[in-house]
């Protein structure tokens, strides 16, 4: 049985058998930071990851993804809610059950980007970088919009 939680009509699942890869694809493919990328490649994610995802009735309405070691280090990526759900503390409640979630305990440090979501991050712990000169990193933008890798 993988975690679970549930809220009034409301589930988060860490089964990754439950997951609409049509309604993260849809989502993801029109995100500022993964636009164009292909199905392929995002079901290749979620097959590599531990991913949970937001359920209203049999519905997924949001998705987070983390990529972890399930031991020292996760890095939290592809968050979402759907437009017709968000501002109602569902994105809020989806972080707190991945920080909750027992393979993710213990963890010596987590990770994130994000352009404007600061403040629901703040909510379940996450600071700024403390020393952001003893981290670095190789970013690709826009790499889903080049031909080559729409595959
Ligand atoms: C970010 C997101 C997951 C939040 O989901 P949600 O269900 O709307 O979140 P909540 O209703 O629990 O609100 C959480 C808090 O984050 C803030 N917030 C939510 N979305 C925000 C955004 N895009 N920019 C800035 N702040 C945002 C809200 O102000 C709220 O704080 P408040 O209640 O103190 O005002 C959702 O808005 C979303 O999917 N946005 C588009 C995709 C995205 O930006 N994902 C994050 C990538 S890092």
């Amino acid at each position: 049985m993988r975690y679970e939680a549930i809220r009034g009509g409301f589930c988060v699942s860490a089964d990754s058998a439950r997951l609409d890869l049509d309604v993260i694809h849809s989502y993801l493919s029109r995100s500022y930071w993964a636009e164009g990328i292909s199905r392929e490649i995002v079901a290749r994610s979620i097959r590599n990851s531990l991913c949970f995802g937001l359920y209203e009735g049999v519905q997924q309405i949001g998705f987070a993804r983390v990529i972890t070691d399930r031991t020292s280090f996760a890095y939290l990526c592809d968050v979402f809610v759907l437009e017709t759900h968000q501002k109602q503390g569902l994105g809020t409640w989806l972080m707190e059950c991945v920080m909750a979630c027992p393979e993710l305990q213990g963890l010596r440090r987590w990770l994130l980007a994000t352009r404007d979501a600061q403040k629901l991050y703040e909510k379940v712990g996450f600071t700024p970088l403390t020393d952001p000169g003893r981290f670095m990193h190789v970013h690709r933008p826009g790499i889903y919009k080049s031909r080559e890798s729409a595959t």
